[in-house]
């Protein structure tokens, strides 16, 4: 660990200490019990799926994948990690990394899943319902999950420290890496799935660890906005390629997309994806504190509609391409979200006193509607796509829609380009390299 990053780290911690001294006064609390969660097994099985700790509890330690571990914060007192480390023959038992933070807690490391001591002025808070019945009854007296504290939590984490934007810009340098050797698998001639393998072996990350599962779509299959399988032959005819990838570092999650150009797409393919390049730089250009993310959005729908027009995909003004709902047929997901220790990190749809800010009904997809002030951290996703579902409704309509050039790029499947934001007082810091 860089010492740099060290000092980060404990400015960040006791940055968030203040922050829960202060929420914790406001709403009378004495203590706050943070409980990482654990996995559940597959039904009637002896082994469970890939594991993700509670971003309460990563805010703090950033281990992302510690089981039944609590941190509990109690006002002037050193933060307690506590830590099961049961003696077990079948894995090998956790333990901490060999890193200077860990001087910052009082950990306590226990054999048996333990369970901290509470009263009623003591919130616990994290998939507590899936404790055994005993743990359960030793949380009676505490308050669970109480929504007043969790809206403040939340909010906290919408606003990142130095040391989490550091970790963000580790977690796009790593995945770069990945992105490069995606590419140059795809030129080599390979199949989604030695796409995928390729990705993960040079940004060096096994599968249950990526912060999300890799879009990795060929063809059609970048018309698929969550594709979710690895096709294991290569196609005969390679159009494009949509790679949909992060990492982790410290928790903290890259999202990062790039749309490849095949030897076999038509040009108008090619000529799309530079101008997607161009509407995804302009908005990046565009991030800056006061702006309405939802402005920001409604940008990316104007600009689609002029491309829309420019390419004589949509042979009516840009103006009702909006109006008419044709760019949302072209791109039906928003311009981006909250990103942090959750991909789509939380806080996203609701105001900072938590009033609710739901998405617009015509953008029902957007997932931040918030003023972006400095140090939010958000993507930036513009996207195309030739989905045939979206766009038989606008051939039922009748609109002005080049029928014959759609046609010619539905087997490019669609395009999106994907970049991680920091919002600086200033205006912007773009993190993907
Ligand atoms: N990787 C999911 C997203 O871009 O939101
Ligand atoms: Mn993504
Ligand atoms: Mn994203």
């Amino acid at each position: 660990m860089s010492e740099t990053l060290f000092f980060l780290q404990l400015a960040h911690l006791k940055q968030l200490k203040r922050a829960y001294a202060e929420i914790m006064q406001r709403l009378g609390l004495s203590r706050v019990a943070i409980y990482s969660g654990h996995s559940e097994r597959f039904f009637a099985d002896d082994h469970a799926p890939a594991f993700q700790a509670y971003g309460h509890f990563m805010h703090w330690v950033g281990l992302d994948d510690t089981e039944r571990g609590w941190i509990v914060i109690e006002q002037g007192a050193t933060p307690v990690l506590m830590l099961h480390a049961p003696s077990d023959f079948w894995h090998l038992t956790q333990t901490l990394p060999d890193e200077p933070w860990i001087e910052a807690f009082d950990i306590r490391t226990s054999k048996e899943p333990a369970i901290p001591t509470v009263d009623e002025h003591t919130a616990v808070i994290g998939d507590v319902a899936r404790l055994d019945e005993q743990s359960r009854q030793a949380l009676d007296q505490a308050q669970i999950m109480p929504a007043a504290l969790i809206d403040a939590l939340d909010e906290l984490r919408m606003f990142k420290s130095d040391y989490e934007i550091a970790c963000l810009r580790e977690a796009n340098r790593l995945a770069k890496a990945g992105h490069e050797a995606a590419k140059a698998a795809f030129i080599g001639v390979g199949a989604e799935l030695d796409v995928q393998l390729a990705y993960l072996g040079a940004s060096r990350q096994r599968e249950s660890k990526v912060p999300y599962q890799n879009i990795v779509g060929i063809n059609g299959h970048a018309g698929v906005l969550h594709y979710q399988h690895y096709d294991e032959t290569p196609p005969k005819h390679r159009h494009s390629l949509l790679v949909d990838a992060g990492h982790r570092f410290r928790g903290y999650c890259a999202d990062i997309t790039r749309t490849h150009v095949g030897p076999d797409a038509p040009e108008t393919f090619a000529a799309l994806v530079v101008a997607l390049h161009g509407l995804k730089n302009e908005l990046v250009h565009s991030v800056a504190p006061n702006v309405e993310f939802l402005t920001l959005h409604e940008q990316m729908h104007r600009r689609l509609a002029n491309i829309l027009v420019s390419f004589d995909i949509y042979q009516k003004s840009a103006d009702s391409a909006v109006e008419l709902g044709v760019t949302r047929a072209f791109c039906p997901h928003g311009l981006g979200h909250s990103l942090g220790l959750q991909v789509h990190d939380v806080a996203g749809l609701k105001a900072e006193d938590a009033t609710p800010l739901p998405a617009p009904k015509e953008h029902p997809a957007l997932r931040l509607t918030r003023t972006l002030k400095p140090g939010m951290v958000v993507t930036i996703e513009p996207g195309f796509y030739f989905i045939p579902m979206l766009l038989a409704p606008l051939k039922e309509q009748g609109l002005a829609i080049n029928w014959p050039l759609v046609e010619s790029l539905i087997n490019c499947g669609g395009i999106r380009i994907e970049d991680n934001v920091v919002v600086t007082e200033s205006g912007f810091e773009n993190l993907t390299p």
